[in-house]
């Protein structure tokens, strides 16, 4: 999606290669009402399927999961991340692993709020590995619901989390798919 690109040419800046900073529109500042647009795009790419529920994983999918969830006009479900690997009955919960931050954690979600039949689409900020998206469809698979697909802003294509996805079977649709980043530019998948 150009408006994507174009954003992350104007306003992103690659740390050390592998790490994208979008602080000022995604990660730490929202530009709300351009989440929105990115939001319509998603409606669009997933518009033959019916949706029940977005589910996202808290902090920074949170934002995009809202914009997501207000255009389909269907609940927002954010996994929560604990630390401890004590979970209970009462959650659905996955342990992944974060290449970023080199570091296992658990994320849970109640029991209450994904249910045996929900079709989910799955939304997050960015895409590198797919361990988060692996996560999450555990937990999908472990409630018994459909994961109809995944929505991701940014995909680092370089880290093969996406087409790993894809692969296997998973429909994702990334607005900006990079290919390669260093100090010199940014190149976006065609
Ligand atoms: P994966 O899920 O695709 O395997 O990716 P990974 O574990 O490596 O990503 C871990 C965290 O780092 C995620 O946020 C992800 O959104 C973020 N991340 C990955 N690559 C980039 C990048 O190039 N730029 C930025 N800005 N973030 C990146 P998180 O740890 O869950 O933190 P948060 O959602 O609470 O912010």
């Amino acid at each position: 999606m150009k408006l994507l690109e174009d954003r992350i040419l104007s306003d992103g800046e690659v740390i050390g290669g592998k790490i994208l900073k979008v602080s000022n529109f995604l990660n730490h500042q929202i530009d709300v009402a351009f989440l929105d647009q990115l939001a319509q795009e998603w409606k669009n790419r997933f518009s033959g399927s019916k949706i029940t529920k977005v589910l996202t994983i808290e902090s920074s999918g949170i934002a995009i999961g809202a914009s997501l969830a207000r255009a389909l006009e269907v609940p927002l479900v954010f996994a929560k991340k604990h630390q401890s690997s004590n979970v209970n009955e009462e959650v659905y919960s996955s342990k992944i692993y974060s290449f970023t931050h080199d570091q296992y954690y658990n994320v849970v979600v109640s029991k209450k709020y994904i249910l045996p039949g929900d079709k989910i689409l799955l939304a997050d900020d960015f895409l590198a590995n797919g361990n988060a998206l692996k996560g999450l469809i555990e937990i999908c698979k472990g409630a018994g619901a459909e994961v109809v697909g995944a929505a991701c802003a940014i995909e680092k294509g370089f880290q093969n989390g996406g087409d790993q996805l894809r692969k296997a079977g998973i429909k994702v649709e990334s607005l900006a798919i990079i290919e390669k980043m260093d100090s010199n530019g940014i190149e976006f998948r065609k």
